[in-house]
């Protein structure tokens, strides 16, 4: 079984010395970065703001001239995008959990091969909007599936490969119905329209998982502006995990 640590050591890249422009607050710094290349998730209850902050970081890479692959789950491959269709489509209601746990995990297999770590081995960043940890949140927390069953199956999907560094944005719920509440209901995909009680379940999941795993997960306060989570996320992961 090829394992994590084994990807980060072929992925090893050496970036030569970078300045990269920090134009926030139209302050001009520069900062050297040299790091190996790395997987990063976004994790969160549905309207965090996850693809904000993803925005964020894919501007600072290309700025800095380092090479990333962004993607998202379920989806990101041909194959996962049908997938995507069948798990998010209302119509979709009578999907057994445990359907549930196999469609997002095929579609996580085959991005697993396809994208991330054929992009790793190019020594590429890779950004995913979600990985493995969606599914404790939301099948195992959220539906009541077996945590511990749950493991053996990702493990499986993924071939033991597991992000670098999570960034989990911790919102509460109503700031999150409220950023969702511009679409009504009915135009929402059937996780969203899960009730209130599903949604705190997975959030509570979420930071459980990240106090178990204080050194891989980063956790933002979501629930502030904007500004206040990317300034945060500037200070806590890009100047000391990049740009040190
Ligand atoms: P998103 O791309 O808008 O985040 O939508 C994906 C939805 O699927 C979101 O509600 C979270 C849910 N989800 C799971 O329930 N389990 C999983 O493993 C993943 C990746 C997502």
């Amino acid at each position: 079984m090829l394992s994590h640590r084994c990807f980060r050591m072929d992925t090893l890249c050496t970036l030569r010395e970078i300045c990269v422009t920090r134009s926030r607050q139209n302050k001009l710094k520069h900062h050297r970065l040299s790091f190996p290349a790395k997987f990063i998730s976004f994790e969160g209850i549905d309207g965090c703001g996850k693809s904000t902050l993803m925005d964020q970081l894919a501007d600072w890479l290309t700025r800095a001239g380092i090479p990333f692959v962004r993607t998202r789950e379920p989806g990101g491959t041909g194959i996962g995008e049908k997938i995507r269709e069948i798990l998010l489509d209302p119509a979709s209601s009578e999907m057994s959990s445990r359907a549930e746990v196999l469609l997002y995990s095929a579609s996580r297999a085959q991005l697993t091969d396809q994208v991330i770590v054929a992009a790793m081995k190019k020594g590429s960043w890779v950004l995913t909007d979600r990985f493995v940890d969606a599914t404790f949140a939301y099948q195992g927390f959220g539906r009541g599936f077996d945590l511990e069953r749950l493991r053996i199956i990702q493990e499986w999907t993924t071939k033991d490969l597991w992000p670098d560094k999570t960034i989990l944005l911790d919102c509460d719920i109503d700031t999150a119905m409220s950023r969702l509440g511009a679409r009504d209901g009915a135009d929402r995909d059937r996780i969203e329209q899960e009730d209130l009680i599903f949604h705190q379940k997975v959030r509570k999941g979420y930071l459980e998982l990240a106090g178990k795993e204080p050194e891989r997960f980063l956790v933002l306060d979501a629930s502030k502006p904007l500004e206040e989570v990317i300034e945060e996320f500037y200070e806590r992961f890009w100047l000391v995990e990049v740009a040190r």
